[in-house]
């Protein structure tokens, strides 16, 4: 039967694809809410009660390491402004290949099985294109990054299946819980998609942990992409270790994803990086790459940067020394509020805990809160029902997408709020 278009869309003349865009948008609405709000944003000097953004997982710590390195690279050569190969030039490639073997992948890696494309958002969706079919289903694992459902579902069809974990184990994701998902799943399975580093929970994986997640694809014959976009923010104790650096090689079924967004703080440039050794994988991703290709301008400042490596060493030990710094500082306020929140050793996030300042455990109280939050303390949190935690009441706080002075004043308010005192 032909779906009938609701009227106010006809008018349009789109197609049913573009109807199911324009009136059901695939960008969570916390986001919209951020974007409706940034122009009454908190400042020192003309609004120090202004809007606190603490919904963003971006890193604006760094941006004064960062400005005079990308001023001072801007001699631009003339190839840059042609075409190249659209999942990267030949000499970008290669500098990533040093770059992410010596820092992030723990062993060398070929140029050949490295490709880049505009973010990792694009990496993903184009990923998932190659490897299943409209229909399949992909494991992710909950708590999870509520972008993956734009990624996953909203273009290439697919069906994100979760694994929920428990908060009672501080949600930790076991091989039974994959296992149980897969085998219960109505539709097939094509993929697990593992994020390490996590988000929202900004938890390290240990070696144990990431071997048994590759060890697990491999048993039961399905890809595993281990998404390790925040591998470089790491500021705790335990220390970053990647999915590549437990094989020799990733064989078939193993893909590594990375990006600039994160790590180097560069959302706004567009650029992730696939590591796969799948030949079938990269043609295919090669025929389509076209419509997500990184500049060549920033692909060429982006060399600049990561060949640098003395530079490279000094900005990825501040930015971890301020990611730390920072997280320690938030949660000293959290503390002296009684907010509780999950301990994290990486990226720009952590949950919190705000079960207790519900009226009943349940998804309306938990939206009620968010929204309260909102309008009293001028606070925008990432409600846990868009990362899509199991159980309500818990939230992301984002500590870097504002200067330290605005997320301290913020969090202040927040604790005020949920204690009902005077602001
Ligand atoms: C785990 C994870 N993967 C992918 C992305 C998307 O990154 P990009 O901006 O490079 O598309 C994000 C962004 O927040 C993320 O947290």
């Amino acid at each position: 039967m032909i779906e009938p278009r609701p009227a106010q869309l006809q008018s349009h003349r789109l197609s049913r694809r573009g109807d199911r865009l324009v009136g059901n948008p695939p960008m969570p609405a916390y986001i919209e809410t951020h974007f409706d709000l940034v122009d009454d944003g908190w400042d020192p000097e003309t609004n120090l009660d202004g809007y606190v953004s603490m919904c963003i997982a971006e890193n604006k710590l760094v941006w004064d390491l960062l400005e005079p390195k990308m001023a001072a690279s801007r001699n631009i050569p003339a190839r840059v402004t042609g075409y190249d190969a659209m999942v990267g030039a030949w000499s970008f490639r290669e500098a990533l290949a040093r770059f992410l073997g010596d820092r992030l992948l723990g062993r060398p890696v070929d140029p050949e099985h490295v490709i880049t494309l505009a973010g990792a958002g694009s990496v993903l969706e184009t990923l998932f294109y190659a490897i299943a079919d409209p229909g399949d289903g992909i494991l992710v694992p909950t708590p999870s990054y509520a972008g993956f459902w734009m990624d996953i579902e909203t273009r290439d069809g697919l069906h994100i299946v979760p694994v929920s974990t428990p908060s009672e184990t501080g949600f930790r994701l076991t091989v039974e819980l994959l296992d149980d998902a897969i085998d219960h799943s109505e539709i097939p399975v094509r993929a697990l998609l593992f994020t390490s580093p996590d988000n929202p929970q900004g938890r390290v994986y240990d070696a144990g942990e990431v071997e048994a997640v590759i060890d697990w694809g491999e048993r039961r014959g399905i890809h595993v992409v281990i998404d390790e976009i925040y591998g470089l923010s790491v500021y705790g104790d335990r220390p970053f270790v990647s999915g590549a650096s437990r094989r020799p090689s990733l064989g078939e079924l193993t893909h590594i994803v990375w990006a600039f967004s994160k790590d180097i703080a560069a959302s706004g440039l567009r650029c992730g990086v696939l590591v796969s050794e799948n030949q079938g994988v990269l043609a295919a991703i090669d025929g389509v790459a076209y419509w997500s290709s990184v500049s060549g301008d920033t692909q060429y400042l982006l060399e600049q940067l990561i060949s640098d490596e003395e530079w490279m060493s000094g900005f990825i030990a501040e930015n971890q020394r301020r990611l730390g710094n920072t997280y320690r500082q938030v949660t000293t306020v959290l503390d002296s509020f009684g907010i509780r929140h999950l301990p994290a050793g990486a990226g720009f996030f952590f949950l919190c805990d705000l079960r207790e300042f519900m009226d009943q455990p349940s998804w309306e109280s938990e939206a009620t809160l968010w929204r309260r939050i909102l309008d009293e303390a001028k606070v925008n949190l990432t409600p846990g029902a868009a990362c899509r935690i199991s159980e309500p009441g818990f939230m992301r706080l984002c500590f870097a997408s504002e200067p330290i002075e605005a997320v301290l004043a913020g969090v202040e308010r927040v604790g005020r709020v949920l204690h009902d005192t005077t602001l």
